[in-house]
């Protein structure tokens, strides 16, 4: 069976049992700072799951595009991928287990013909949190299965995507060894203090991995011979002259890498050092990394037509073609990028490696500036004969993890990624930007409703009802400009909020300041509360350059723009 026969004939299924389908979510997750990805079908549905009604009812289905960054280090095996397609299907507060139950048999024994024999189940162990699920096992007993296990909360528990939220135990299908469908029963909220309360509705949220199912249904043992993957790595295989048998984790690292990353880039991500960004870089360059170990040539563009090939397979999601071109701009540029560095780095490393060991600190450098994936420190320390010790550079990554989140925390107050010299420029830009569309626009009520900034663009959300003429957008730019040309000062006041307010200071929308506040000025141009950084003068921001605007949602409008 194919991919698409799959997907239709569960869709089909469900909304024969009066579910109604819902849209496939963009990837990244929207209101939710926590994560970088959607990573399951559910995830698009938190509020309805904690009893906010949903517009299209209580039963629901539909298949998700998702990205599991969590398994990224383990991709090579059969098994694991970066991105997936899970299909679903979901009851908000009506019906639970035995309809759920039945409706999972029913699809799997009538609609794709699996032997009931070669169906086996486990269900939640019971402890002290919540009680061992016979009931699902008495319903899959009554449907004739008697493959049972139970196992405790490590296995057959579905928590939230975060460490909070709904959640609640599962009962999970498997069919000759692999695991294709899980139904969880969702009827607790795990509390920040780690307490299991009842959620105000019983839910059920199941979801099938396509790619896992279809390997099943074809009786393959491998995810990389299905449909799904077959074409990329055949093009693989084209381009380094090697076959995959023999090759298959590189092969597979690269196909799932480009993979995740052509519906990253889709999204509208570029790499960067931070957040989605970040990921996206790994991924490109753990893929580049691994073509070098199949000696694919240097100067041999291998991205171009794997990604033609991911577009073709994928030709249900017009993002990708839509996208085409820019999706292999960006791949080509950090190619390019992560050569120059690789170089770099490798200079580097032969420096570190004098004293015959590589220190966890240096392993660190290696990964964080010149973007070197973890098993090429190992790889090259071998190659030269050099100790290195995986768990010093573990210690040092854990380190800065802490660091990175206490960033983070002060990120998601001010928008800011880090503070590096283009996010602290990008940042003053914005200012800028703020006020100049008050001027353009006519409307001193235009107010920021969200911004994010990496070292790459900022971009501004703000309020106004429709879409700004080219016109408009020049004369913005342009006032931009003429504010940095005028080498204007950066002042930095401290003063009591009220005060900032009596001065007429720009502050954010729906935000809670503290007692006392900072205020940016840029001479009489703009003031506005922020908690910076900024640069001392205009003049060192370079030319501003607006590259895109989009509509955010209702009524708010999102510019994103660079500094050149
Ligand atoms: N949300 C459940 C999972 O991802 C169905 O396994």
């Amino acid at each position: 069976m194919k991919r698409e026969e799959l997907i239709k004939k569960y869709l089909d299924f469900f909304k024969s049992k009066k579910h109604k389908e819902i849209q496939n979510e963009s990837l990244i997750p929207e209101n939710d700072p926590t994560t970088l990805f959607i990573s399951a079908g559910m995830h698009p549905l938190l509020p309805y799951l904690l009893g906010q009604s949903h517009p299209l009812g209580k039963k629901l289905c539909n298949v998700q595009k998702c990205i599991r960054t969590g398994d990224i280090e383990e991709v090579g095996d059969e098994t694991h991928h970066t991105f997936l397609e899970m299909l679903g299907n979901w009851s908000l507060g009506d019906y639970w287990k035995k309809q759920a139950i039945e409706m999972s048999f029913e699809f799997l024994t009538k609609i794709l013909k699996i032997q009931k024999e070669k169906i086996k189940i486990t269900c939640f162990k019971g402890d002290k949190d919540a009680p061992k699920d016979i009931e699902s096992e008495k319903i899959w007993k009554s449907l004739g299965i008697n493959k049972i296990k139970f196992l405790p909360k490590s296995e057959n528990w579905w928590g939230s995507v975060s460490k909070t939220g709904p959640c609640g135990p599962d009962t999970e299908i498997f069919v000759n060894g692999f695991e294709i469908w899980n139904n969880v029963f969702m009827q607790y909220n795990k509390t920040i203090k780690g307490k299991f309360e009842p959620l105000k509705q019983k839910n059920v949220d199941t979801g099938m991995g396509v790619e896992r199912t279809i390997a099943v249904l074809n009786n393959l043992d491998d995810d990389y011979l299905t449909d799904m993957f077959l074409p990329i790595i055949k093009q693989i295989e084209k381009l380094s002259g090697k076959k995959y048998k023999g090759n298959e984790k590189p092969m597979r690292i690269i196909a799932d890498h480009i993979k995740a990353s052509v519906f990253i880039l889709a999204e509208g991500i570029t790499p960067s050092n931070t957040e989605q960004g970040y990921v996206l870089r790994r991924l490109i360059r753990r893929a580049i990394r691994y073509g070098k170990e199949l000696e694919i040539q240097k100067k041999k563009d291998i991205t171009t037509p794997i990604t033609k090939e991911i577009i073709k397979i994928y030709s249900d999601y017009p993002e990708l073609k839509k996208n085409q071109t820019f999706i292999i701009d960006e791949l080509n540029k950090e190619e390019e990028k992560f050569e120059k560095t690789l170089e770099k780095g490798l200079n580097k490393f032969s420096k570190f490696a004098k004293d015959k060991k590589i220190s966890g600190k240096e392993a660190f450098l290696l990964y964080q500036s010149y973007g070197f994936p973890l098993e090429m420190i190992e790889e090259e320390s071998k190659k030269i004969k050099v100790i290195f010790n995986k768990k010093d550079f573990e210690k040092e990554r854990e380190k800065h993890q802490e660091l990175s989140r206490t960033a983070s925390t002060g990120r998601f107050k001010s928008g800011l990624a880090d503070d590096s010299e283009a996010t602290t420029k990008l940042h003053t830009a914005a200012h800028l930007l703020l006020s100049s569309l008050r001027k353009v626009l006519k409307d001193k009520n235009i107010i920021q409703k969200g911004s994010n900034i990496t070292a790459e663009r900022l971009r501004l959300d703000f309020s106004f009802p429709r879409k700004l003429t080219e016109q408009e957008l020049k004369e913005v730019e342009s006032i931009v400009n003429k504010q940095i040309k005028k080498s204007c000062e950066v002042c930095k006041e401290e003063m009591s909020l009220q005060e900032a307010k009596n001065k007429g200071a720009v502050a954010i929308f729906d935000k809670k300041y503290g007692k006392k506040v900072s205020v940016y000025s840029i001479e009489n141009f703009s003031k506005e509360i922020c908690a910076g950084p900024h640069v001392k003068n205009t003049c060192e921001l370079g030319n501003f350059k607006i590259i895109k605007q989009e509509s955010s949602s209702a009524g708010i409008r999102r510019i994103k723009a660079i500094l050149k």
